[in-house]
């Protein structure tokens, strides 16, 4: 009895002993932070992102992850991890903005806690939760509904309490490597041009016939409308066309490997810009820091790539051509306008003229930016008060395209206070969906466009307010941005992505909704990196932005391009679905689970298809649902990736075998046969 008595203490004193040894505690900043996805900047290990002690309503945390929303941190547990606490709360450092966030954490894809949304000045708020046979938590950061814009968010003193043998590991779920699936161009000729090119009768015309095969080529043509001409050796055709109508022209290509012909329908009427622009714009890349000679760098770029070959062929200046009231650049300072109220360049800048005969001189276009206000976002000279003026300059200068922004309108939208436009932020947004004030200013630059000896395509650059899709055309504008500015992050992508069905059935020949410009190759805004996004993420949004016909400004280093940027790039099937002559929109026809089908009409009768896979999880199925699809019929099912075709599909009695990585995406024409 003794024995046994003794026995039971022994071994329940060696079992507390055991579970006092194993209690221990792992701080959150001990694991690898650096697989977290976020919407700007790094996660910060005992500090906020941008890299100061954390502090959340006054109180500063020594220990803790500083993030940005959206943001995602994903950890395998064991079974063997117990608790989770944390204080959560916006980070002091963005005080005098709005940020809003809201904290979740996800046990096994279920909601097990959330902040409710918090604002900055907000008490840190604490969370304890249980870890019981939880294997995956996912620390989440959300916008708060009123986009990621300052959200610097901080989980504070963010520790686990675990039992021995607790493994935690960090892990981000998106492959990294990237893969080729674009083939290379034969040596034959082959034309890549979209099937329309639109100009107004007696505007000087311009159009490089895009081609791949060996070089040399010799281009001609049948039946250019009188006033054109086409250089054998370029493929670049000029002139100008006098009388209205639709010329039906056939285009050849012929080098010692073969030859080639494609038709091009040339539209002389009021149109213009009647497929989606394609080209390169120096914001997402260079930011404040372009020049001519980059932007003349690029433009040479673009043709040695050889993506002007598949068409591309702008090349757009963004902001900081002009004097920067905000810019320390002393390169930046100078005069703003002449007496005659002229816009004046900066020193980076020496000769508009020059660079746009050589940008012309490359058979490509030129494009430039300004705001309706006082101010660009920037701090730049905005054409507030001189846009007669800025409209002629553009037009004498040889530019082709003009992306019109907001910033500092708001802040002149009643008139200029006091008469000083210094006292006006570059940054005031408000008054952009008013239907009265707020399309004045770009009704007045519209018509002042069209009253030019050229064609000027014009891009709306105000965000989607006021629903600009449904007015954009009355203001004779040919694109409009819908959203917010992109960034190189997954959550801009797939929110930007998700918010454009609602502006598609105005997409038509002449006018497109604009989800902003391409974040692949390297970008940075004037910090040169990487894109973040992996590639199959960057495959999902070249296949979007393909699918919803939206213009492709390409915003990355062109002297910098890698081969794996380049397939994304080069791909002639995937161009042509966003070049369509039809012009239609493509649109979410079904939603299963995180996976989203965009449909698309071709002109040829066939339908473009993107299965896009939202989710964090393979999507494996087979789909037969094409009714929902609206495709009926024996079809063809082409892999327009891999241009090659993969399947003979009945719809009746036949299914679809879809195997697509998270956040990537398979993208199929579908061709009735
Ligand atoms: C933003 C615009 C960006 C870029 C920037 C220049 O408003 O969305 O794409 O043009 O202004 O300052």
């Amino acid at each position: 009895m003794l024995k046994h008595q003794l026995l039971l203490i022994a071994l329940s004193l060696a079992l507390s002993s055991n579970v006092y040894k194993a209690q221990s505690t792992v701080w959150l900043d001990q694991l690898d932070l650096s697989v977290a996805t976020q919407g700007n900047g790094k996660p910060g290990i005992n500090t906020s992102v941008d890299g100061k002690p954390l502090t959340i309503a006054n109180e500063v945390f020594k220990r803790g992850f500083g993030t940005h929303a959206e943001s995602s941190l994903l950890i395998k547990l064991n079974g063997k991890v117990k608790k989770f606490s944390a204080l959560v709360g916006l980070d002091d450092e963005m005080k005098g903005q709005n940020p809003a966030a809201e904290f979740e954490i996800y046990g096994d894809n279920k909601k097990l806690w959330s902040s409710g949304i918090m604002k900055l000045g907000d008490k840190a708020k604490p969370v304890s939760i249980s870890l019981e046979g939880i294997k995956q938590l996912e620390l989440v950061v959300t916008d708060g509904g009123n986009g990621p814009y300052y959200d610097h968010a901080d989980w504070a003193d963010a520790k686990f309490e675990t039992s021995d043998g607790a493994k935690l590991i960090t892990f981000n779920p998106i492959a990294s490597e990237p893969y080729i699936l674009t083939p290379k161009p034969a040596p034959a000729p082959k034309i890549n041009s979209a099937g329309v090119f639109g100009a107004r009768p007696g505007s000087p015309f311009l159009f490089r016939i895009p081609a791949t095969g060996d070089r040399p080529i010799t281009f001609s043509a049948k039946n250019l409308p009188k006033g054109l001409t086409l250089d054998s050796q370029t493929g670049i055709i000029t002139g100008k066309v006098d009388t209205e109508g639709t010329y039906e022209v056939v285009l050849n290509a012929k080098n010692t490997k073969g030859s080639a012909s494609k038709k091009l329908k040339i539209k002389i009427g009021d149109r213009i810009a009647l497929t989606p622009t394609m080209g390169w714009n120096s914001w997402n890349c260079f930011g404040h820091e372009v020049s001519a000679d980059k932007v003349k760098r690029a433009s040479d770029a673009l043709i040695k790539s050889g993506l002007v070959n598949h068409g591309w062929n702008y090349i757009n200046v963004d902001d900081s051509w002009q004097f920067n009231r905000d810019g320390k650049d002393p390169s930046f300072k100078g005069k703003m306008r002449d007496e005659d109220g002229y816009i004046l360049t900066n020193s980076k800048f020496p000769d508009m003229k020059n660079l746009a005969d050589y940008i012309h001189g490359n058979g490509l276009k030129m494009g430039i930016y300004s705001s309706p206000g006082p101010w660009t976002c920037g701090g730049c000279a905005g054409s507030y008060g001189y846009e007669k003026q800025d409209a002629e300059s553009y037009a004498k200068w040889g530019i082709d395209y003009i992306k019109y922004d907001w910033c500092s309108y708001g802040g002149v939208i009643d008139g200029l206070p006091d008469n000083d436009p210094n006292k006006v932020s570059s940054l005031a947004f408000n008054g952009g969906g008013d239907l009265d004030k707020g399309v004045k200013p770009f009704k007045l630059m519209g018509n002042l466009l069209k009253q030019q000896p050229r064609d000027i395509v014009y891009n709306l650059c105000q965000y989607g307010m006021g629903d600009v899709w449904k007015w954009g055309d009355d203001v004779d504008a040919q694109s409009w941005r819908t959203t917010n500015d992109i960034t190189d992050t997954w959550a801009s992508v797939k929110n930007i992505a998700l918010a454009q069905d609602k502006a598609s059935a105005f997409a038509k020949p002449g006018n497109w909704n604009d989800p902003d410009m391409l974040v692949v190759g390297i970008v940075g805004w004037g910090n040169p990196h990487q894109s973040r996004l992996k590639p199959d993420e960057q495959y999902l949004h070249i296949s979007l932005w393909s699918i919803f016909s939206a213009p492709l400004l390409i915003g990355c280093d062109l002297e910098k391009l890698d081969d794996f940027t380049l397939n994304l790039l080069t791909n002639d099937e995937v161009i042509a679905v966003n070049q369509d002559v039809l012009g239609k929109q493509g649109v979410c026809l079904q939603t299963i689970g995180e996976l989203k089908i965009y449909v698309k009409d071709l002109e040829d009768g066939a339908k473009a298809v993107v299965f896009a896979n939202f989710g964090r999880e393979k999507v494996k199925m087979s789909y037969r649902d094409f009714k929902a699809l609206g495709i009926s019929g024996n079809q063809i099912v082409r892999d327009i990736w891999r241009q090659k075709d993969i399947l003979k599909l009945n719809t009746v009695k036949g299914n679809l075998v879809l195997d697509i990585p998270a956040h990537g995406v398979a993208f199929y024409k579908f061709i009735s046969k």
